[in-house]
């Protein structure tokens, strides 16, 4: 559909943004469903968040996406929270524009549980997961699998401190969930984490390695890695050689893209699986 004057404008705010998959993904997606909407990348100054949200409301845009580093800056600029998990996690991935009024919601949560679902048949109710990672990825992650029913959490990270700041924060709002730090193997106690995930952001870079000790990997039963990159992250490739079941974090692009786009549009029947087919087209 040609862009015109009708054209409604949606976008993503980071930085940086030029990597983004997401105009892709939306793009594609809009012009499946026959809707006159476009999607921009926009690379954000650190300190001009809120005039960004106030450009936003000046232009009408329908709706935006945040990444790196605004998700949790952004909860502060909404007028209004409208679930009780975004409220609580703090962090907001997506605005929709009504009536001149910007809502904040967090679909990383959802995308990551619906992506371990549809990619490892994994539902963290009752179940032990290592989250790797104590910045806004881990704590997204750490908070979609304590609210998904999780029995156990331990949270690992290379600075020690920024666990137990992780660790503490989720023990306020799960108290069914126990949550504790790990250092290495040997802080398990004989357990066997039923899934590790990489909330890190090791393993974008092509040099880098496993941001925890390898035998964390060998007593699981299963790996999720919130990266996604164009070849396999140093925890998929080490699940691989183990055998274990693993998925990198393309699936949950979709699924957090899918959800963005039905609170913009509605439409969200077979979105996820078509963005899922577009990135890995692209991925070829
Ligand atoms: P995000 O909001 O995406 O989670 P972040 O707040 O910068 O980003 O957090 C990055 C995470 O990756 C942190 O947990 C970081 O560990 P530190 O808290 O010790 O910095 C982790 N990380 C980044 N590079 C790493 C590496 N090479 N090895 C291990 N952990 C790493």
């Amino acid at each position: 559909m040609p862009l015109d004057a009708s054209t409604r404008l949606y976008g993503v705010f980071g930085n940086p943004v030029r990597h983004s998959l997401s105009p892709l993904i939306h793009n594609e997606a809009f012009r499946r469903a026959g809707l006159n909407a476009a999607y921009l990348a926009f690379e954000i100054e650190p300190h001009s968040l809120p005039l960004a949200f106030e450009a936003a409301r000046a232009l009408g845009l329908g709706g935006f996406n945040l990444t790196l580093p605004f998700k949790e800056e952004a909860a502060g600029l909404v007028d209004e929270i409208p679930e009780d998990v975004d409220r609580a996690l703090g962090a907001v991935n997506t605005v929709v524009q009504r009536d001149g009024q910007l809502y904040g919601y967090n679909t990383d949560v959802p995308g990551l549980l619906t992506a371990l679902a549809e990619e490892l048949s994994f539902d963290p109710r009752a179940k032990k997961v290592v989250v790797a990672g104590a910045g806004g990825a881990a704590r997204s992650a750490a908070f979609a699998l304590a609210r998904a029913g999780a029995r156990r959490i331990w949270i690992h990270n290379r600075t020690r401190e920024r666990a137990e700041g992780l660790a503490e924060y989720l023990g306020g709002y799960f108290p069914d969930t126990e949550i504790e730090t790990l250092d290495g193997p040997a802080g398990l106690d004989g357990e066997t984490p039923d899934l590790i995930v990489n909330a890190t952001s090791c393993g974008l870079n092509p040099t880098d390695g496993l941001p925890f000790d390898a035998g964390l990997v060998a007593v699981s039963r299963a790996a999720y890695d919130l990266v996604y990159a164009p070849r396999p992250t140093p925890l998929l490739a080490e699940a691989d050689r183990l055998g274990l079941p693993c998925a990198g974090g393309l699936g949950m692009l979709a699924a957090q893209a899918a959800a963005a786009f039905e609170l913009w549009t509605g439409r969200g029947e077979g979105v996820r699986q078509q963005m899922l087919e577009t990135l890995k087209q692209c991925r070829s």
